[in-house]
């Protein structure tokens, strides 16, 4: 008993300690205009991005109150970093065009099978659940971008 409840004291201090540390903020411009002017995005799209997918794709985070404890932040650290590294709507402008169209079919796939936004947002994040009207105007906003990035890439090969 005695050895527990030093275990349990020692896990308390350390947690204490790991206070004093937290990862570096996702806090820069969101700079989501060339995505979205680029794209012809409709404000309805605008907001469902904005709303559910740009926590984790873009370089602006809204943080929730409990990023201010260890090891919570970690973890939704982890997730910002990971979902950055695969897509960044604030760095729209700097992919090719092959990845532009590319990205668009991933986002297809993703939000159709479910798959995002991650189930662990939408958990906390009710509002960031997509409706099947939702799903559906992101889907055909992404499809008819998807193509015209193909085309011009057609074309371009063409010249
Ligand atoms: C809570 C954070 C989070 C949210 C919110 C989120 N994602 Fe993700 N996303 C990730 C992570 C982490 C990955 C990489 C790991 C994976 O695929 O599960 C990812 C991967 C992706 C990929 C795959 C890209 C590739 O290169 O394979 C696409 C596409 C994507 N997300 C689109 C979206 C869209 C669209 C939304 C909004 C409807 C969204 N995500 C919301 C965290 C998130």
């Amino acid at each position: 008993m005695k050895k527990l409840r030093k275990t349990v004291f020692c896990l308390i201090i350390l947690l204490l300690l790991l206070q004093f540390y937290s990862p570096e903020k996702n806090i820069g411009e969101s700079n989501l205009n060339v995505l979205f002017s680029e794209t012809n995005a409709p404000e309805s799209v605008q907001i469902i991005i904005k709303t559910s997918c740009t926590d984790c794709h873009s370089n602006l985070t809204t943080y929730p109150w409990y990023n201010n404890i260890t090891p919570l932040n970690i973890w939704l650290n982890d997730h910002i970093e990971e979902g950055k590294s695969h897509l960044n709507f604030s760095v729209w402008n700097d992919y090719s065009l092959k990845r532009k169209a590319h990205k668009l079919e991933e986002i297809i796939e993703e939000v159709q099978e479910g798959e995002m936004p991650l189930n662990s947002y939408t958990w906390i994040h009710k509002d960031a659940i997509l409706t099947a009207d939702e799903l559906s105007s992101l889907v055909s906003w992404a499809k008819s971008n998807q193509m015209k990035y193909e085309l011009i890439m057609g074309f371009e090969d063409h010249d």
